[in-house]
């Protein structure tokens, strides 16, 4: 990273954050109904180096592009909108950052459902940080990342991703109360082997679907008389006459439910009752809260004909990733059944 910056901008970083992307093991469209979700961070990470300069600009060691931008000017609808908008919610926080020049390396593929956006924006956050000698807790790192995205990039998206790339921890799953925006970590027992697979299909219309689908479940909660869903029983859901929020509602209340019996699962080490609840909560993301595409679900069907205890697609849905949960097999046998029926598909992380 150090020598990258060197080649691109002539002189040494000062400062770098790193964050990682995330996979979210169960817990999907829970967090802005203040409920509960279990993320784990990957090993894939998005390194940030900045240095003073003169104005602001942004190179990707991605695609080599060099982008300028300005923090307190409109977001330019491209990739520097995330480091943008986090500099602009430090400004906002009394956190002045000079304009800077900035590097960005990643390995966290993009658009894939593994929050390659809340990583960059976690990394920009601690990179300016450290460059301006002051420190924040984690959480309010992740709430000044949510914040970025919901107010500068036009993303209404609730923590789950900033806060697992912000304070999780490499190989332990972090369940996570969005509504005190509290984290517990969570042993991972040696017999819960995870698999990141993506479908091969990009995420498409994500942000005014994903927006349209908050939108329902806080009208559900407004006609049910609660401040978020988390508060609503199986039995309100079902009482909704509207019968597409009726569906809505009865995705979050039962995924709610399934991440803390998955949390017990996990304690528990039973793999099996685990992966149950992940082909559960993948059911409901597909059926009730429709945002599965045929390439996951076909991709979630093989991956349990190959013999994985459990499978759902992970993150916003609409295309990118599924998750796995495998038995102690060997897994390149069950990748190369799995890669078989889907020829597109591709293995994030094992
Ligand atoms: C995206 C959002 C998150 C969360 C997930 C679905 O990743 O950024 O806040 O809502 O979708 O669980």
């Amino acid at each position: 990273m150090q020598s990258a910056f060197v080649e691109a901008f002539g002189r040494t970083p000062v400062a770098i954050g790193r964050a990682p992307g995330r996979v979210n093991l169960i817990g999907d469209h829970t967090d802005y109904a203040e409920g509960f979700c279990l993320p784990m961070p990957l090993v894939h990470v998005i390194e940030v180096a900045v240095a003073p300069a003169q104005s602001f600009q942004a190179m990707s060691l991605t695609n080599g592009e060099m982008q300028s931008f300005d923090p307190s000017g409109l977001p330019r609808g491209n990739w520097t909108d995330y480091i943008a908008g986090s500099l602009a919610e430090l400004s906002k926080l009394g956190i002045e950052v000079p304009p800077v020049d900035v590097l960005v390396r990643s390995d966290v593929p993009q658009g894939a459902g593994v929050s390659s956006s809340a990583a960059l924006e976690v990394a920009t956050i601690r990179a300016a940080l450290e460059l301006a000698g002051v420190t924040l807790d984690d959480v309010a790192v992740a709430q000044a990342a949510q914040r970025a995205e919901n107010l500068y990039c036009g993303m209404q998206c609730g923590i789950l991703d900033q806060m697992a790339s912000a304070v999780g921890r490499q190989g332990e799953a972090l369940l996570l109360d969005c509504r005190t925006n509290r984290g517990e970590l969570i042993h991972v027992p040696s017999v819960f082997r995870f698999a990141v697979v993506h479908c091969g299909q990009e995420r498409r219309l994500v942000e005014g679907a994903y927006n349209e689908r908050r939108r329902s479940v806080e009208a559900a909660a407004g006609l049910l008389g609660v401040r978020a869903l988390r508060d609503a029983s199986a039995a309100m859901a079902e009482s909704l006459v509207d019968p597409l929020l009726r569906m809505r509602a009865r995705h979050v209340v039962g995924e709610n439910e399934r991440v803390l019996a998955a949390v017990g699962a996990m304690k528990n080490s039973q793999a099996e009752r685990f992966g149950t609840l992940m082909v559960e909560s993948h059911r409901s993301l597909a059926q009730d809260f429709e945002v599965s595409t045929e390439a996951l679900d076909r991709l979630v069907d093989s991956a349990l004909e190959a013999g994985a205890y459990g499978a759902r697609l992970t993150g916003a849905g609409f295309g990118g990733c599924i998750v796995a949960l495998l038995p102690a097999c060997d897994t390149s046998k069950w990748w190369s059944r799995v890669a078989a029926r889907n020829p597109s598909a591709w293995c994030v992380q094992i």
